[in-house]
């Protein structure tokens, strides 16, 4: 099998030879599930990374190599038709590529390979594209992978802010979940993108530079109408309202929205126009904040507040508040000095909202009863 496709591994089998005193490395686990390369040597020796086509969650980091070399091999791949069968026989659903240079063509390559995979979760990390990315195939048909999960983080695109909708064209429609971190642009050019007709959550989380005006620019309009989950943790966000300007204009309705995790200050600014919540919005994260006090312009209705991690000194008072389903107030100065053992009471009464993708988390609905005879609670 001289010309069989070693996997995902940028697929080609390799050129290189070297003596074998090295570290094997791959590793694949007894049960065969999971396969990790890393690839960090001088001359890795990369057609070790075959061992992991018997796997079902594969992860090759390139040790921060370029795979230029590659390109002229991926030739050999243009029609990728001839290793379909071997292709679907893969078990792989999770794949993640991260620490390397990479031709965008490659990746190109390697995307059309994998869309005759049942590859479901991909994951680019700590990658640099180089080039531009060649023009899909005509008539224009997605021939990638159909995903539903797709995670960027640290990736870094030659072609700028049209990354994005370049990118997009070369996965089948369906993709529910994107997560994009650490983003080098995330000013989009809107026109080009196409609409994400399937998918139910963004998380632009740990893009600390991106702000409201970014916000903004990265939320294209009417491009995301299935959206329910917006994450922006750590996204320099500055106030709710200026959020919610930024949702307003780009037209999402969403159930839940997480601001944790950015430097919130309590009082819209006055000059910011009045703005309407979508009005399915039904949970909102304002923990790790660092309020002071409960933020104006909030939505009036809610069923989960975290307000949990912040400054707060004093309970708030009802009228400060939305009418609020689970309230989660733990971790806030004014509880602190209230005694642990009420603290402990609380933890056990938690709940768990269900916003997808949320991690696990208690919420304090106990903690209404700190707040004495607060009407806003039916
Ligand atoms: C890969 O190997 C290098 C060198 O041994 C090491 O420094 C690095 O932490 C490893 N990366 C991962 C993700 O394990
Ligand atoms: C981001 O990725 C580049 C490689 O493209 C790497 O050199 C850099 O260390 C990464 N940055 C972080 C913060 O991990
Ligand atoms: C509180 O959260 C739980 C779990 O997510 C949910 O079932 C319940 O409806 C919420 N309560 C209210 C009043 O919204
Ligand atoms: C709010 O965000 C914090 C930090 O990101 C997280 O730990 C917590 O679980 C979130 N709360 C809810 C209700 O999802």
């Amino acid at each position: 099998q001289e010309r069989a496709p070693c996997l995902l591994l940028l697929l080609l089998p390799l050129l290189l030879r070297v003596s074998a005193n090295m570290p094997e490395p791959c590793e694949v686990d007894e049960e065969d599930v999971r396969c990790f390369c890393n690839f960090s040597g001088l001359q890795p020796e990369w057609t070790e990374a075959m061992q992991c086509m018997v796997a079902v969650e594969v992860e090759i980091r390139g040790g921060g190599h370029s795979l230029e070399p590659f390109l002229q091999r991926a030739k050999d791949y243009e029609d990728p038709r001839q290793y379909a069968d071997m292709i679907r026989a893969l078990r792989v659903r999770r794949l993640t590529v991260g620490a390397a240079r990479v031709p965008a063509r490659l990746l190109l390559s390697v995307l059309r390979v994998l869309g005759y995979s049942r590859l479901k979760e991909l994951t680019l990390e700590d990658l640099e594209v180089t080039g531009t990315l060649p023009p899909p195939p005509q008539p224009l048909e997605a021939t990638g992978p159909a995903l539903s999960t797709l995670r960027l983080r640290n990736v870094s695109w030659a072609v700028g802010g049209s990354w994005l909708s370049e990118l997009q064209q070369w996965f089948k429609p369906g993709l529910k979940v994107l997560n994009i971190a650490q983003a080098h642009s995330l000013a989009f050019s809107c026109e080009q993108v196409r609409t994400f007709s399937a998918l139910t959550t963004l998380d632009l989380s740990d893009n600390p530079g991106l702000g409201e005006r970014g916000l903004l620019a990265a939320l294209c309009p009417h491009k995301f109408p299935a959206l329910q989950n917006l994450a922006l943790r750590n996204t320099g966000m500055q106030t709710p309202k200026g959020v919610c300007t930024a949702l307003g204009a780009a037209g999402v309705q969403l159930h839940c929205l997480d601001l944790s995790h950015n430097s919130l200050s309590s009082t819209a600014s006055s000059d910011a126009p009045e703005c309407v919540w979508p009005s399915k919005l039904n949970s909102l994260n304002l923990s790790f904040a660092e309020l002071q006090q409960v933020p104006k312009g909030l939505p009036a209705k809610l069923s989960v507040l975290d307000l949990s991690y912040n400054r707060l000194t004093r309970a708030p008072r009802p009228d400060e508040l939305p009418q609020v389903g689970n309230l989660t107030l733990d971790g806030n100065p004014f509880l602190v000095s209230e005694g642990s053992t009420l603290q402990e009471n609380l933890k056990n009464s938690g709940v768990v909202p269900d916003c997808a993708h949320s991690p696990l988390s208690l919420v304090v609905s106990g903690t209404l009863a700190l707040l004495g005879g607060a009407q806003a609670f039916p």
